[in-house]
């Protein structure tokens, strides 16, 4: 543990000049340098699998991978194929291209219960369009979220419900309400509060807790009873979960359901899918008045439709999300095994199916700690792991389960010195920050 830490003057460097051209240090701000210890590496040059290299050259199991979207891999091999094979026949015209059509016809032959859908480039967009489909067909502006789910949207709708809502104005924040995850009561109590108002409810079908007996049922019966839209964001779940998202693991049908992320292996493409009734009010196809529904001059790039056809074909020919299920399993029996073997069952520990390991980190005290958290994330990243979460993807193999459950386990032992001595003489970084706060 007393070993100098490494060096990492490239990253470094690279590091303080991203924060100098992007607010923020990068593009998205759970990459943040907030977000993990401050003397390692900060900026990644290339990634093969499950593995990355920094742009000092060291080499690292990395977990997440792409916020969750790369699910199969880093450049693996059929989806970069695919890419490829479609690049020298152009990426964007003046009219549909034939593409858009295959990619919808494979998408709906897995999210089998969906009439219609239309591709974007991210989650929020897709999210964003059920919510104004959901306000245009009810004629009501209010959007109930589960305030217990921390990511939406990057727009104001949602933005502006966070620790974060800087330029945001009053009305719109104040037509976002909350409510509880596994609490109907919170739910109905939303709809007795505002009686005919509320467009739609918005949730994970579910996220670190498993959803108790009959509450999604019930979510959905309370949407029926108000005439509102039932909304899944399935961003996390879809082809995760379950092939066909966390809809089919607990049959619960949704009006709309947005998926992205694992969609197209790290390329950009998100998907708003739904019932016929309410997709076709972006259409023209009928007499009530049209909706501007997600159109934008990148949405249809030919390579990223055909990544997501690729990635798609992957998942039905090869037992993907079994294997997610399998290596989380392995990884979590094997971190659990030696949590209770150091005595810190209580202290580190993950959470979630084990398709999707989050983990938390607890002082002495039982409470969370941030300091704890990133010399976790420290001691990981010394011995060649990258990981903010333990979310597994189709590349990780039983060698590099193992060999991250030998970092665990020194890691695990400098934590339990840190229960003992304290944390500051271990810690060799600012301890990392939520993402969503108010001031720097
Ligand atoms: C559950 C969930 N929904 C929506 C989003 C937004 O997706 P995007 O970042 O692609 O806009 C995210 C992003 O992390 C998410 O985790």
């Amino acid at each position: 543990m007393n070993e100098p830490i490494q060096r990492f003057d490239e990253s470094r460097k690279l590091s303080e000049r991203a924060q100098t051209l992007i607010p923020g240090g990068g593009h998205t701000y759970a990459k943040g340098p907030d977000q993990f210890p401050d003397h390692m590496p900060g900026i990644i040059e290339r990634g093969h699998g499950c593995h990355v290299w920094d742009v000092d050259g060291k080499e690292l199991i990395e977990y997440g991978m792409g916020l969750r979207a790369v699910t199969l891999g880093h450049a693996f091999a059929p989806v970069v194929a695919a890419v490829q094979r479609t690049l020298p026949s152009g990426t964007n015209f003046t009219r549909p291209a034939r593409i858009e059509v295959e990619c919808a016809e494979k998408f709906l032959s897995i999210v089998q219960w969906a009439d219609m859908v239309k591709f974007c480039k991210d989650g929020s967009s897709a999210l964003d369009g059920a919510v104004r489909l959901s306000r245009a067909y009810t004629g009501r502006d209010r959007i109930a979220i589960c305030g217990d789910h921390p990511f939406f949207s990057t727009s104001d709708w949602f933005i502006g419900s966070t620790d974060m809502p800087g330029g945001i104005p009053q009305w719109v924040r104040s037509q976002t309400v909350k409510f509880r995850y596994n609490n109907l009561a919170s739910l109905r109590e939303l709809f007795a509060r505002y009686p005919g108002e509320i467009a739609c409810v918005i949730m994970e079908a579910a996220r670190t807790e498993e959803p108790t007996e009959n509450y999604l049922a019930g979510v959905q019966a309370l949407c029926r009873e108000h005439g509102t839209v039932f909304v899944l964001d399935e961003m996390i779940t879809g082809f995760r979960w379950h092939l066909g998202g966390a809809q089919r693991v607990y049959g619960v049908t949704p009006d709309l359901a947005a998926f992205g992320k694992a969609l197209a292996n790290g390329f950009s493409l998100s998907a708003l899918a739904g019932r016929r009734e309410l997709m076709e009010l972006g259409g023209s196809r009928h007499t009530r008045e049209r909706v501007f529904l997600l159109s934008t001059t990148h949405g249809a790039e030919s390579h990223a439709l055909a990544a997501g056809i690729a990635t798609m074909n992957v998942y039905q020919q090869e037992p993907v999300v079994e294997r997610l299920y399998a290596q989380g399993k392995r990884l979590r029996t094997g971190l659990e095994q030696r949590t209770q073997a150091l005595g810190l069952s209580e202290h580190v520990g993950v959470v979630s199916r084990d398709c999707n390991l989050l983990y938390f980190t607890r002082d002495a005290e039982r409470q969370p700690s941030q300091p704890l958290r990133t010399l976790f994330l420290q001691e990981l990243l010394r011995g060649g792991v990258l990981a903010p979460g333990f979310v597994v993807s189709y590349s990780h193999t039983d060698a590099d389960i193992d060999r991250t459950l030998d970092v665990i386990e020194q890691a695990l032992r400098v934590y339990k010195r840190a229960l003992g001595e304290g944390v500051g003489a271990l810690l060799q970084s600012r301890p990392v920050k939520p993402a969503f706060r108010k001031f720097g």
